[in-house]
């Protein structure tokens, strides 16, 4: 994962706050905010091990309830105040009732989508500093179902915001960080990741140490990170598979969302 101690950062969503607690202590930052969807208590009960005292020691403020999905929340920080934006490992939380979860139009890679986008539109309209870095950064594994987001994609269609590149996450590089399982007390064991870069500014200097994937490139499938094909036929039996059919259906199922929501704001 590609950082610059003179950024100042806002984390989100940090579960358990102990990648915010190895930021802070082991990479000291210029400026850290950390923040969480839950309020301190739930966060406690939930997590045991966690570092919510442990920032608090720091000197770090610590955001509870911040729900990047609600333009109100965002309010919670100082305004423009920020280099980046972090979400490491971004998932929507469990629906709390079967009902709840059968009432939702969209489907679970949808939502996902759309709370990743929304975290990007905010990040850029309320906290990053339009004279600094301004860098919306996701990390997120390599494996289904989150590379089924097509993150480097259709995410931001009709967003002045621009997909940078990427680069690797090495857990090495964050001591005393554990990757948690959504809303539980587990952490992962699975520690690899991919950490992806997006700002307003196309032509950011970072772009030099990120790495654009093969995938994006011409005759690879990009949604499916299939390819290179080597000729039609190849292409073809591709775009007839099971595989590319499944993830075309999430594409198009996000495309119709994007659109309608178009549709409401004109
Ligand atoms: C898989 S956990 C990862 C937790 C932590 N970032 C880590 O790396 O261990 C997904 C996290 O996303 C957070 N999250 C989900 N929806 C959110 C939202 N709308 N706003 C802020 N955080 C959210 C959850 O609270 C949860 O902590």
């Amino acid at each position: 994962m590609i950082l610059d101690k003179n950024w100042r950062i806002l984390t989100v969503g940090d579960g358990d706050l102990s990648f915010s607690y190895s930021l802070a202590k082991h990479f000291a930052p210029a400026h850290l905010t950390a923040s969480v969807y839950d309020s301190e208590s739930e966060l406690k009960h939930k997590y045991q091990d966690n570092a919510f005292n442990k920032l608090h020691d720091l000197g770090i403020t610590v955001v509870t309830q911040f729900d990047v999905t609600d333009a109100l929340c965002w309010q919670k920080v100082p305004p423009h105040a920020f280099d980046a934006v972090i979400f490491q490992f971004p998932l929507i939380p469990a629906f709390d009732s079967f009902e709840s979860f059968q009432n939702q139009t969209l489907s679970v890679n949808s939502l996902n989508r759309k709370l990743l986008r929304e975290f990007l539109i905010n990040a850029a309209a309320y906290a990053l500093d339009p004279n600094g870095a301004q860098l919306g950064i996701i990390t997120s594994k390599d494996v289904k179902p989150y590379i089924e987001w097509n993150l480097e994609g259709s995410l931001i269609n009709g967003l002045e915001q621009y997909y940078l590149g990427q680069s690797r996450f090495e857990i090495s590089q964050f001591p005393e960080y554990q990757i948690r399982n959504v809303d539980r007390d587990k952490h992962v064991k699975d520690t690899s990741g991919i950490s992806y870069y997006w700002s307003v500014n196309p032509a950011h200097a970072i772009k030099e140490k990120l790495k654009v994937p093969d995938y994006l490139g011409d005759d690879y499938c990009t949604v499916c990170r299939a390819g290179p094909f080597i000729n039609d036929r190849d292409k073809l039996a591709h775009l007839d598979s099971k595989k590319h059919k499944n993830m075309q259906r999430h594409e198009s199922a996000w495309l119709n969302y994007l659109s309608t929501q178009a549709k409401l704001e004109r």
